[in-house]
């Protein structure tokens, strides 16, 4: 499970370029993983390989389409040779500007192309990785609270949410043999670039209702991120853990 270049555990972080991503990249490597950095932009992906390395840390970035089959084989085609992958935290995902139409008004091509990133990413990004992986090995999805709380105006995101959820819990039964964890972490919203578009009105629910009061930071988030990467985390799987300041507690 250790990079024979660097004496590092390999982690894979998607979406890795900027926001909660580039967050949890960033806490991976001070953590000590030599980090993966997969991203299907190229100029934040390897912006933040590059920040990461000027800190101290190791990473690499490798270009990334969750939705392309042929791009996620070519994924595990170039973190192959570094040895065996450790970690996998599926956060890749169509996140901003996806809302605001009620269910009825959403298009096909738009539920397909959420489906496509969201829910079957996760899936054939573990798939494609999985024959690489160490045991133990920690997959962590990113879900969303939003699927938990059931929020209006985002069907088709919520569903591709709450499909990851699904996909968590089964990955977990089947791969707990092989000494894989699986666990779905559900952000609140948390203020990064993608949700300054966020309506206001949204923003107001959160801020009425989370326990506490105060706005969500992608440091709220990366610790618990570290914990499910931890081998202390061993005895953990198929959990979903809502990170939101209390806004749903289940
Ligand atoms: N920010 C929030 O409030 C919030 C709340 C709940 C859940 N989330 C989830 O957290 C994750 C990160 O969200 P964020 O707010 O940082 O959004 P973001 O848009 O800033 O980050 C998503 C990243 O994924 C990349 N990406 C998009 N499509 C891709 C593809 N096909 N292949 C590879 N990479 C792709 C983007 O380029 C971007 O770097 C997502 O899974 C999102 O659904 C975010």
């Amino acid at each position: 499970m250790t990079d024979p270049a660097t004496g590092r555990p390999t982690v894979v972080v998607t979406g890795a370029g900027r926001g909660l991503g580039e967050a949890m990249a960033r806490r991976a490597a001070a953590d000590g993983y030599r980090v993966v950095v997969a991203e299907l932009n190229e100029e934040w992906g390897s912006r933040t390989a590059a920040e990461i390395r000027e800190a101290g840390g190791a990473a690499e970035f490798v270009a990334l389409d969750v939705a392309d089959p042929a791009s996620v084989e070519a994924l595990a085609a170039r973190v192959a040779p570094g040895g065996p992958v450790y970690g996998l935290v599926n956060n890749a995902a169509l996140a901003n500007g996806v809302g605001g139409r009620e269910f009825q008004d959403i298009d096909v091509e738009a539920w397909d192309r959420l489906m496509a990133v969201n829910a079957r990413g996760p899936w054939l990004v573990a798939k494609h990785l999985l024959p690489l992986m160490s045991d133990p090995g920690r997959i962590v999805n990113i879900a969303s609270d939003a699927a938990l709380y059931g929020s209006p105006r985002l069907a088709h995101y919520i569903a591709s949410k709450g499909a990851v959820v699904a996909l968590t819990r089964a990955m977990a039964r089947e791969l707990g043999e092989r000494g894989i964890t699986v666990n779905a972490v559900a952000p609140g919203l948390t203020e990064v670039e993608a949700t300054e578009t966020v309506p206001a009105e949204r923003h107001a629910l959160y801020a009425a209702n989370r326990a506490i009061p105060r706005p969500q930071r992608p440091d709220d988030l990366v610790g618990l991120v570290s914990f499910l990467l931890d081998e202390e985390s061993r005895y953990l799987t198929g959990q979903v853990v809502a990170v939101n300041g209390g806004f749903t507690m289940h």
